[in-house]
């Protein structure tokens, strides 16, 4: 059943554990998190980017994960989602298509106009009965330093400053930088747990948002949800559980040109790891 995503989070934070946001991109990846989901008896959080829109078509591809959803787990809470939203257009774009859940990302501005942009975003989002997620700190891409270390302390949340963001836009999550990153290995070695919980204190009981969360593995992910993270967002994960397989399918001496086949192996792999998840973010048999 297509689902507040704001419902999800709340009773996510309520109950003291987390959900996953696992990005799709295409017919495979949505079947695969829903049949995930629906095995696990779990709800989750189905999100596309704007890049997704560009390739799928941001109405067709809102209208397959819905109609997934509604045709084959009506029994299951599912939230659809803006991921990474950067502009007020896409936004605009995502209310006329019908979202009722928008990340605005104004994480690489200034203070100042990060709340500015993202004030701008909740106040016409609101009115509409959309929910927006804003993000404060900055949550680093795998590569974007080159072979430098990442300067952590440049990204990392500052709690006072998140408690000042929440009140002054009125958003409804807040994504969090406290050591981690987007894809693969560039993570800080241990993320700063403390800075999580003074963030939780500080910020009213509003759900917290961790992007990033392909490589974390059990104690973190355990950790970071008993100090308030209520979402994990999951792509790369899902990216190379695909890829690897079609790879490793068309190495076989019989290569299937059956198409379907062939995707369908793909679809396989990536709900196993959405399982996997599933079972760690503790959000199994909550549905
Ligand atoms: O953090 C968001 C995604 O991993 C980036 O995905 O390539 O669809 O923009 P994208
Ligand atoms: P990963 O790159 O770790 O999968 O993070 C995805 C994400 O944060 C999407 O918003
Ligand atoms: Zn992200």
């Amino acid at each position: 059943m297509i689902t507040s995503v704001k419902e999800i989070l709340t009773k996510a934070k309520e109950g003291g554990y987390a959900v996953g946001a696992f990005n799709t991109v295409n017919l495979e990846t949505t079947r695969a998190i829903v049949d995930a989901a629906k095995k696990m008896h779990s709800p989750v959080i189905i999100q596309i980017t704007e890049k997704t829109m560009e390739y799928a078509g941001g109405r067709l591809i809102y209208h397959l994960v819905k109609n997934d959803v509604e045709f084959y787990a009506p029994e299951i809470p599912v939230g659809i989602h803006l991921d990474h939203g950067k502009s007020f257009e896409i936004i605009q774009h995502c209310a006329e298509i019908g979202l009722t859940s928008v990340m605005y990302d104004g994480s690489r501005k200034k203070y100042e106009d990060n709340v500015e942009a993202t004030k701008k975003v909740v106040d016409f989002c609101h009115e509409k009965g959309i929910d927006v997620q804003g993000e404060l700190g900055s949550v680093p891409y795998l590569g974007e330093a080159g072979s430098r270390e990442i300067n952590w302390e440049k990204y990392m949340t500052d709690p006072n400053e998140a408690e000042r963001f929440v009140k002054e836009t009125g958003i409804d999550a807040l994504a969090v930088a406290i050591g981690n990153a987007h894809g693969f290995v560039r993570e800080r070695s241990e993320p700063d747990f403390e800075r999580l919980s003074k963030i939780n204190e500080l910020c009213g009981g509003i759900p917290l948002i961790l992007h990033g969360a392909s490589d974390w593995e059990n104690g973190k992910v355990a950790e970071v949800i008993k100090r308030g993270i209520s979402c994990l967002n999951v792509d790369t994960a899902i990216r190379m559980a695909f890829v690897d397989r079609i790879i490793n399918s068309a190495k076989k001496e019989e290569v299937s040109f059956d198409i379907r086949k062939l995707l369908e192996e793909a679809r396989e792999a990536v709900e196993e790891v959405v399982k996997q998840k599933i079972k760690y973010f503790g959000s199994e048999d909550k549905a």
